[in-house]
């Protein structure tokens, strides 16, 4: 997927994205660094095809977003910052058939992928609960598993790693290597330092409304003047690897 050149306002305000840049190939896992406000996941949503920019490109295989919706939106999966702005299901088992039953028209294949998913993720015990009753973290992983059950070629994460356990930060990680092993992608926006030096190939950074950066993490993460850009502290021990 690669976005250019993306410019970006919301009605009546100031400029957001003033000609940002994102690429993001199979097999690759990159970081989205930047200020509280920087238009983070302003920029997850024009990827994955949710807020239109006024100026510049989504391509997905080289070809414009736009023309291959909405059936391209059971490729790419974004798990929301906020997971009362994703969950709107009044049980956590219809949250993750939701997009299931789209795709596929067996219930049977529904629940079978479902009961898969809830036991991936740790879940099982939470399927008949209503989802506004569920505390952060475990919305956070509801969110993370209706995405994952409908298995997206990109998975594009919007602060994964807030108000979660380390246990819950691990089985993240281990969703994102595998994301990584099938030679699928993600994107991952972030202020968590130590999770996208552990996670990342390559790293963006967004500041003023553009994107610098774009290499490797090692490169990226040592470098003072662009880790103040991005406000991100990364532990000295986790820079060399
Ligand atoms: N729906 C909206 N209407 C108007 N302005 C908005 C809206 N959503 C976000 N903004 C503004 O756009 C800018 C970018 O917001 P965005 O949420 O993309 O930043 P972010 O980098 O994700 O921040 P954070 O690190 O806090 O998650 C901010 O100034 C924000 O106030
Ligand atoms: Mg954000």
């Amino acid at each position: 997927m690669k976005l250019e050149g993306i410019y970006f306002k919301y009605p009546g305000e100031v400029e957001v994205l003033k000609g940002a840049n994102l690429s993001v190939d199979r097999g690759e896992i990159v970081a989205l660094v930047g200020p509280v406000g920087s238009g983070k996941t302003t920029f997850l949503m024009i990827a994955a095809g949710l807020l239109e920019p006024e100026r510049g490109a989504v391509l997905l295989d080289d070809k414009p977003l736009k023309d291959q919706l909405p059936e391209a939106r059971e490729r790419i999966g974004l798990v929301f910052q906020n997971p009362d702005d994703q969950i709107f299901n009044s049980t956590v088992y219809d949250e993750l058939a939701f997009a299931l039953r789209q795709i596929h028209s067996s219930s049977s294949e529904v629940d079978r992928i479902i009961r898969k998913v809830a036991e991936k993720f740790n879940i099982t015990h939470l399927l008949n609960r209503p989802p506004y009753r569920l505390s952060m973290g475990e919305k956070r992983i509801v969110t993370l598993a209706s995405i994952i059950a409908y298995n997206p070629d990109i998975l594009l994460l919007d602060e994964p790693t807030a108000n979660v356990s380390s246990k819950i930060i691990e089985s993240i990680k281990s969703v994102v290597e595998e994301f990584k092993q099938s030679n699928k992608a993600a994107v991952i926006a972030s202020h968590d330092g130590e999770f996208i030096a552990e996670t990342s190939d390559r790293v963006y950074v967004i500041n003023n409304g553009v994107t610098v950066g774009g290499l490797d993490s090692k490169t990226i993460l040592s470098n003072d003047e662009l880790l103040t850009m991005a406000d991100l502290k990364v532990n000295p021990s986790k820079r060399v690897q």
